[in-house]
C-alpha cells in the first residue's frame, strides 16, 4: 500500500509518500513562513497563491524521493479541511484531478484527522489515546478511540494555544512566528518578575482561553511607559511560557480523569501541533502522565507540525476500513472531528 499526501491548509505547503508498514519514503515540507512575515501573521489570499505555485513541484519532489512514479501508488489522501479555504480548495482539487487521471482512489482528509493519527504512524501506538492537539489554529483535548472515533473533550473559547503564543511576541517585539521566539527568550527570563494570569486555572471540564493572557501581556508592556529591554522581554516570556504551560496542563489534568474513568489507565497521552515544540510543555505534560500512570508520547517534530506525511497516513487508515471518498466531496473551511461535541462556551470559538 503505497499512499500520496497533499497538506495546503495553513502556510505549509506538504507532500509525502508513505507506505502501509508505516514507512514514510518522502515528506517534504515548504514553509511560507518568509511570505508571510512581512505581514506578523499568516495572509490567506498570499497563502493561496503560494500553494498553488508550490503543490505540483513539491509533489514531484516527494515521488522523486521516494523514488516511485504515479503508476506505483495505491492512493491519493488531501486535506479537505479544516484550514484556509483557498489553499484547502488548490490542495483537494490537485488530489481530486490525480485521482481521476491516474484513477486512484481519493481520500478527503480532515486536517485534525492527520494530527490525531499521526502518533499511530510514528510510535504505532493503539488506541484509545487521550491527544492534546495545540498549533496556530486549533487548541483541543480530543479522545481518540479508533479511526473515525473522535471524541472532543474541550476547545478553545478564543486564541489557540499558538496563536496566543504569536500575539503575545508581537506585542513584545519578538517577531513571527511567536513560539520560538518566545521559548528562545524565556530562557534568561526570570517568569517571578511579572506575575500574570494563569487561563482557567482550576475550572472545571477542559475548555481553554488565552486571550485574558494576551491582554495582561499588553497591559504589562504599556504599563512600562516604553520598548521594553532585552531583559523585560525575557522577563515577561518567561512568564507567558509558564503561564501557558500551567494552563495547558491544568486543562489535561481535567481531560486526564475523564479519560481514565471511561477507558481505564494505561493508555497514552500524546501532544501534537506546532506548539508542542515547547520544551517546558513537554515537561509538564510528561510530568502529568507519570502522574497519572499514563504513557507520555510527542511525536518527532516533523510529524507534530503540519507535514503531508500524517495526511497520507489518515488516507491509509480509512482505505485499510473500505473507506473512500467521492470527487463531488466539497472543501470545507470549519469541519470539526466530533460533530456530536457542543460548540465552544463563548461567542468567536473555533471549530
Ligand atoms: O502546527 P503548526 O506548525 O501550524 C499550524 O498552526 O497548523 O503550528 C505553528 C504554531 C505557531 O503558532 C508557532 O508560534 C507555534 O506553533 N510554535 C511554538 C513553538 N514552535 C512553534 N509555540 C511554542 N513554543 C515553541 N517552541
Ligand atoms: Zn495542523
Amino acid at each position: 500500500m503505497l499512499a500520496l499526501g497533499i497538506e495546503t491548509s495553513c502556510d505549509e505547503t506538504a507532500a509525502a509518500v508513505v507506505d502501509g508498514d508505516r514507512r514514510i519514503l518522502a515528506s517534504v515540507v515548504a514553509s511560507q513562513l518568509d511570505r508571510h512575515r512581512l505581514y506578523g501573521g499568516i495572509v490567506p489570499e498570499v497563502a493561496a497563491r503560494a500553494h498553488l505555485e508550490l503543490l505540483q513541484g513539491l509533489v514531484r519532489q516527494a515521488l522523486d524521493e521516494a523514488k516511485v512514479g504515479f503508476a506505483d501508488l495505491d492512493l491519493v489522501a488531501a486535506t479537505t479541511g479544516p484550514g484556509l479555504i483557498g489553499g484547502v480548495i488548490v490542495g483537494s482539487t490537485f488530489g481530486k484531478a490525480l485521482s481521476l487521471a491516474r484513477r486512484l482512489p481519493f481520500l478527503a482528509i480532515n486536517h485534525l484527522e492527520g494530527h490525531a493519527l499521526s502518533p499511530r504512524l510514528s510510535n504505532g501506538i493503539s488506541f484509545p489515546y487521550l491527544l492534546l492537539l495545540v498549533s496556530g489554529g486549533h487548541c483541543q483535548l480530543l479522545a481518540v478511540e479508533g479511526v473515525g472515533r473522535y471524541r472532543r473533550y474541550g476547545t478553545t473559547v478564543d486564541d489557540a494555544a499558538g496563536e496566543a503564543f504569536d500575539k503575545a511576541a508581537k506585542k513584545l517585539g519578538l517577531g513571527f512566528p511567536g513560539g520560538p521566539a518566545i521559548e528562545r527568550a524565556a530562557k534568561s527570563g526570570n517568569a517571578a518578575r511579572f506575575p500574570l494570569p494563569k487561563p482557567m486555572l482550576g475550572r472545571p471540564g477542559c475548555d481553554f482561553s488565552f486571550s485574558g493572557l494576551k491582554t495582561a501581556v499588553a497591559q504589562a508592556v504599556e504599563a512600562l511607559g516604553r520598548e521594553p529591554t532585552a531583559q523585560e522581554q525575557a522577563d515577561l516570556a518567561a512568564s507567558f511560557q509558564e503561564a501557558v504551560a500551567a494552563s495547558l496542563a491544568d486543562r489535561t489534568r481535567n481531560a486526564l480523569r475523564r479519560f481514565i474513568d471511561e477507558h481505564g489507565p494505561g493508555h497514552a497521552l500524546v501532544v501534537a501541533g506546532g506548539v508542542a515544540a515547547n520544551t517546558r510543555l513537554r515537561e509538564v505534560l510528561a510530568e502529568l502522565a507519570r502522574a497519572h500512570h499514563n504513557g507520555f508520547v510527542a511525536p518527532p517534530l516533523a510529524l507534530c507540525t503540519d507535514n503531508a506525511a500524517m495526511i497520507a497516513w489518515a488516507g491509509i487508515e480509512r482505505h485499510a476500513l473500505g473507506e473512500e471518498d467521492g470527487l463531488d466531496v466539497a472543501p470545507r473551511p470549519r469541519w470539526p472531528l466530533d460533530a456530536e461535541a457542543p460548540p465552544a462556551p463563548y461567542a468567536g470559538a473555533k471549530a
